[in-house]
């Protein structure tokens, strides 16, 4: 049932002709605090039009409203509180969650259309970073909510695997490197040859043209060249694979940016045709000054593509391949720039849908402060990373639990989970600094707190181990089911708003809060008291426990049965 929309009728029946069903819906408010009531409509704006105080209109309209079916309807101050039925909501909500099971909250807005999700996208012969697991997870849990609504996600894996650094990386390993060494420890090892590059280079600025000549044979489709960056690229992919194995994160498409080679000519050609083209120092560019932005470099002196080439072939592509409604890239914000050229380019090209590219950045992750660089070798591993959350878990659980069967199993859900979740609960445009103690707590505003509750809450239903499908009654009216019972109703329209704002962060808010309303109501009921609204009170700790694991699983986050 719609309770706010029987709210707004009660309203429209007693309110001046004049004012539309539609701005009574915007007008109400939902009140902070239940003992308010439940929906809440300001009479402020009737002032005017009424030429009364809003206090004495609240007054005279609480008289006229029909009450049917609401607990009770009161004004305070220039307000008129509406206090739902909780016996009819009730009943109403955890029947629904008992009946939908998983699909609680689906709807069809997206009609099975695809949505393409440019997500994760690390470079070949680099560890993953900090930023490559936020693009991933973030784009994993997007792909997530908005199948839920029926858009078909397509992950695909924009690698890095095209570009002048891989000249480099020939050079370093050509001097400094061995077989035997790479395959010990591939990326660490190319890492290395990589930064001494760098270091080398400084000085000696000759290593950088042998680099650049490096990469123009690879373009050429020089067989030395190409046999060496599939062998970088293979070892790569087998070490990112483990990654994406834990996280328990598939990819529709690994195409990175070397797809695009033999897509790029076509490209170049319709810049061309359309005179966007220009030279600039031996250069190819397309001038964008009037958007105040530097230009979007096409083709080098030397005739190497770029960045931007590959995603302009990238994004045609995907147009191309899926029709998609949207385009999604998961990428951080440093490269803002980049896409808002990206766009133009496109628009410029004469290809409208390049409004319907969607950059999604997010901020960047700090250890004590300081920006993490692969660079000049500073970098935090992620492997390091999600085996100390593991640890962690574990030694928390050996703490709480030193019973539990299949401890490591658990341990790995809870430490891998926790750093998920813990990415995933701050709005993602904003930075933060990483604190692996305070990640993986099992109190407060974390996954590993969420995933505790939702293991209670299976806990109580085996204890109780009562049949409650069969309830003559699913109502649960004491007050401090009240909050959890509206979250639990609210959940559809969170899914919605996570949607569309993309942000994976609506659903882990929310999620903390129906975890903490949940305890609350834990701690101050017999739940398991045997009367006769037992059984609707295990209906609701089951619904309660399904939104739980239904919003884990929407953050890409599992949920053990037992910690
Ligand atoms: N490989 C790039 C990086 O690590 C990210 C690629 C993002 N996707 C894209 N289509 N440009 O910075």
């Amino acid at each position: 049932m719609d309770f706010k929309k029987q709210v707004v009728d009660a309203l429209v029946k007693v309110l001046p002709d004049e004012i539309t069903e539609e701005q009574v819906t915007k007008l109400i408010e939902k009140p902070k605090t239940s003992d308010l009531g439940d929906y809440a409509f300001p009479t402020f704006i009737l002032a005017k039009s009424l030429h009364k105080n809003p206090k004495v209109i609240a007054e005279e309209l609480v008289g006229q409203i029909n009450t049917d079916g609401f607990e009770k309807v009161v004004n305070t101050g220039a307000y008129i509180n509406f206090f739902l039925d909780k016996k009819a909501f009730s009943e109403d909500v955890i029947k629904e969650v008992l009946d939908q099971k998983d699909n609680y909250g689906n709807d069809n807005l997206g009609k099975g259309r695809n949505v393409p999700i440019d997500m994760s996208s690390p470079n070949i012969a680099k560890p993953m970073s900090m930023g490559h697991l936020r693009s991933t997870v973030i784009g994993n849990s997007i792909a997530n909510i908005i199948k839920k609504l029926n858009y078909q996600p397509v992950k695909i894996n924009h690698l890095g695997d095209w570009g002048t650094q891989f000249g480099k990386l020939i050079v370093g390993y050509k001097l400094w490197g061995s077989v035997e060494e790479v395959e010990a420890d591939p990326i660490n090892n190319l890492l290395k040859y990589y930064v001494r590059f760098h270091k080398e280079a400084e000085e000696k600025p000759e290593l950088d043209d042998e680099a650049r000549a490096w990469f123009k044979r690879m373009e050429d489709g020089d067989e030395e060249a190409l046999a060496l960056w599939t062998w970088f690229k293979e070892l790569s992919l087998k070490e990112f694979q483990t990654i994406y194995d834990r996280l328990g994160v598939e990819f529709d498409h690994f195409t990175g940016e070397s797809f695009y080679n033999d897509k790029m000519d076509a490209i170049v050609k319709t810049l061309e045709d359309k005179n966007l083209l220009e030279e600039s120092r031996g250069a190819e560019i397309v001038d964008l000054s009037q958007y105040d932005l530097s230009p979007a470099l096409i083709k080098k002196t030397d005739g190497a593509t770029l960045y931007i080439t590959r995603d302009l072939a990238a994004a045609k592509y995907r147009k191309d391949t899926f029709d998609f409604v949207k385009s999604l890239y998961v990428v951080g914000s440093e490269q803002a720039e980049h896409f808002t050229k990206l766009k133009i380019v496109l628009k410029k090209m004469g290809y409208d849908w390049a409004d319907d590219i969607v950059y999604i950045p997010f901020g960047l992750i700090t250890t004590g402060g300081k920006k993490l660089s692969t660079r000049k070798g500073n970098v935090i591993l992620l492997e390091d990373v999600l085996n100390d959350a593991v640890k962690l878990a574990k030694k928390q659980i050996e703490e709480k639990n030193p019973n539990l069967k299949n401890k490591d199993a658990v341990a790995e859900a809870v430490g891998v989970g926790a750093v998920v979740f813990h990415d995933l609960k701050n709005d993602r445009r904003d930075s933060f600094d990483f604190n692996l103690e305070e990640v993986v707590r099992f109190e407060g505003e974390t996954g590993p707190y969420v995933q505790y509750t939702n293991a209670r809450a299976l806990s109580i239903l085996r204890k109780a181990d009562v049949d409650y499908s069969d309830a003559d009654s699913f109502a649960v009216t004491d007050i401090e089911a009240w909050d959890t019972l509206k979250m639990l109703a609210d959940f559809p329209n969170v899914v919605q708003r996570a949607a569309n704002s993309y942000e994976p962060s609506v659903i882990a808010k929310y999620v903390l809060k129906l975890a903490k309303s949940f305890n609350q109501y834990y701690a101050h009921s017999r739940i398991l008291n045997d009367d006769e609204g037992l059984k609707a009170r295990l209906a609701l700790v089951k619904s309660v426990s399904t939104v739980l694991q239904m919003s884990l699983a929407l953050l890409g986050v599992k949920a053990p049965e037992e910690m």
